[in-house]
């Protein structure tokens, strides 16, 4: 039997008492399966999936739509898992409206537990109003990669004096925005520390030190099913490209060698049937 779905009050009680939160991203229902009798206390439907599922160039194609359809297989695989809907490009930034209304989409439509969305100071209107309306809210800060462009690419922010301080800024802004919780991404560790220290709501880290409330990573990245790049926070733990790649090749020879089907795969027809079955083909031929 699975664990009791955990909720925000449990990972505030974590924090508290130091218990790491663990946290994945899942974008499809056999994954979602996997980390629930895995144990995770958390998933996330990041929009990560474009790269991941959709081999996008990067996030900012994603859209509400699609961000929707993988949640919903998610919740199905994972009905005891606290589930994060992450927001797309766009799909929170051009009005307050709009962004409560795509917010209430992942509880609605795909029966999430909370959302995410990018951005410090300059997202505290969005995330107000949606803690308003009564969703969960999770921030995110540092590495934001739906503006990576205005980051300079991909790349880890707060690496000096001046950039840890807007990370701080932002990372305070977001709680006293009210958000409940919030993800760092690819902060140097000592800066990643002083954010979980300091705040009172629950700070996950990707790629932000061991010293946050929990840990996040990329399923794909953390299975080796994702081959384009490798960011340096990953710990890969198995290689499932080069497992499914070999199976397919052993499929391809079996095949081309005549040796799938081999009669096990077979139906066989029914008792006095096959008889019958000889003698119909004959009396035709
Ligand atoms: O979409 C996602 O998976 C994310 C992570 C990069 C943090 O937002």
């Amino acid at each position: 039997m699975s664990a009791k779905k955990k909720a925000i009050h449990d990972f505030c009680r974590m924090k508290r008492e130091g218990e790491k939160i663990t946290f994945l991203t899942a974008y499809d229902y056999p994954t979602a399966q996997f980390a629930e009798a895995a144990g995770l206390d958390m998933l996330l439907v990041g929009d990560s999936l474009g790269m991941c599922v959709y081999g996008y160039p990067g996030t900012v194609p994603v859209v509400m739509d699609q961000c929707i359809r993988h949640a919903e297989a998610v919740r199905r695989g994972a009905p005891n898992t606290f589930v994060v809907g992450d927001m797309p490009f766009l799909s929170y930034q051009t009005s307050i409206e709009k962004a409560v209304e795509n917010a209430g989409r992942f509880l609605k439509e795909a029966g999430c537990d909370a959302i995410k969305l990018e951005g410090g100071v300059r997202v505290v209107p969005q995330i107000r109003a949606i803690v308003d309306a009564g969703i969960l809210v999770m921030g995110h800060v540092g590495l934001t990669p739906q503006s990576s462009g205005q980051l300079g690419g991909h790349k880890a922010q707060g690496r000096t004096l001046e950039s840890a301080r807007l990370v701080i800024e932002d990372a305070l802004a977001v709680q006293n925005a009210g958000a409940h919780m919030i993800l760092l991404e690819a902060i140097p560790p000592e800066v990643g520390a002083h954010i979980a220290r300091t705040l009172t709501i629950p700070a996950l880290s990707i790629g932000a030190g061991p010293d946050c409330d929990g840990q996040l990573l990329i399923v794909s990245d953390m299975i080796g099913q994702f081959q384009a790049f490798t960011p340096k926070f990953v710990k890969r733990y198995c290689n499932v490209a080069a497992i499914v790649t070999e199976a397919m090749r052993a499929y391809v020879a079996d095949v081309r060698a005549k040796r799938f089907p081999a009669e096990e795969h077979g139906y066989p027809m029914l008792p006095g049937e096959l008889e019958k079955f000889q003698a119909a083909c004959k009396a035709k031929a």
